[in-house]
């Protein structure tokens, strides 16, 4: 299939991937198995999104919130996390993708963090898409631990209070130096957010997909960018039509 030209492409693209526990209902199979089966999805979305153009790529893989589940299937979640990072990365690497992990590293387990430290190391110098992964990642978590960082600061004489800009406030969120989301993809139907990049969400565009996320793929994903290209982003200003009439 060869890549179709859109007229403006995201920069950035964030997915919720959700519905792999709906898919596998569907079907009579036990949640792990559409856990299983969203890994595919994934490596298809990644391929889509390298070869469309697209420089950065967000998947929500696992939130704050998700330590919720049943342990089972926390740590299924968390045995196909470690079973994609080793099967894949040595693919991702050739493919120049840069792995960025964002969300909490503390509570994670030795074994899953050094991988996830291995991936970022292993692709640091890479320069194609840019995969950034939030695991154990909540908005909330994100932006209360960037208020600490500069609360020390402010304690510590380095930095005054009113000195606090949203730049700075950027700049110490897990996502600094990442561009915010263009485009916003939810799959399965839901339309929230679930403490998914609050912050950064603030001119986003959203769009919502009826499949659930195993039946994410190649195809779908440049439907939403099509979508994208068909929106007026205006910033709060006008869209360059209305600006050049005036009206
Ligand atoms: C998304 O699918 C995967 C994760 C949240 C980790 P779900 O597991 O949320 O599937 P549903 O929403 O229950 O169908
Ligand atoms: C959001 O999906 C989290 C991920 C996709 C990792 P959830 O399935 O956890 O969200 P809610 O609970 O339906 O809002
Ligand atoms: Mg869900």
């Amino acid at each position: 299939m060869s890549e179709p030209v859109f007229l403006s492409m995201p920069e950035h693209v964030a997915i919720i991937m959700d519905g792999n526990g709906r898919w596998a209902k569907q079907r009579g199979l036990p949640r792990a198995m559409g856990h299983r089966k969203g890994v595919e999805a994934v490596r298809e979305t990644v391929r889509a999104a390298g070869d469309a153009g697209i420089k950065y790529l967000t998947l929500f893989a696992f939130s704050s919130e998700n330590w919720r589940r049943p342990e089972a299937e926390v740590s299924d979640l968390m045995g196909l996390l470690k079973a994609f990072i080793r099967r894949d990365l040595a693919e991702l690497h050739a493919q120049n993708v840069r792995i960025r992990i964002i969300g909490d590293r503390h509570s994670l387990r030795s074994d899953i963090l050094n991988l996830l430290l291995e991936a970022e190391e292993t692709t640091r110098d890479n320069t194609a898409l840019t995969l950034v992964i939030a695991f154990n990642y909540g908005s909330r978590d994100e932006i209360a631990r960037a208020m600490v960082s500069l609360a020390e600061d402010v304690e510590a004489g380095r930095l005054r209070a009113r000195e606090i800009t949203p730049e700075l406030v950027n700049a110490r969120l897990d996502t600094a130096g990442i561009p915010d989301p263009d485009l916003i993809i939810r799959t399965s139907g839901e339309e929230r957010l679930s403490n998914f990049l609050l912050w950064q969400a603030a001119y986003s565009e959203f769009v919502f997909v009826p499949e659930y996320w195993p039946d994410f793929g190649r195809e779908l994903f440049y439907a939403a960018l099509e979508k994208f290209a068909a929106r007026d982003r205006r910033f709060g200003g006008l869209s360059p039509q209305a600006a050049a009439v005036g009206t």
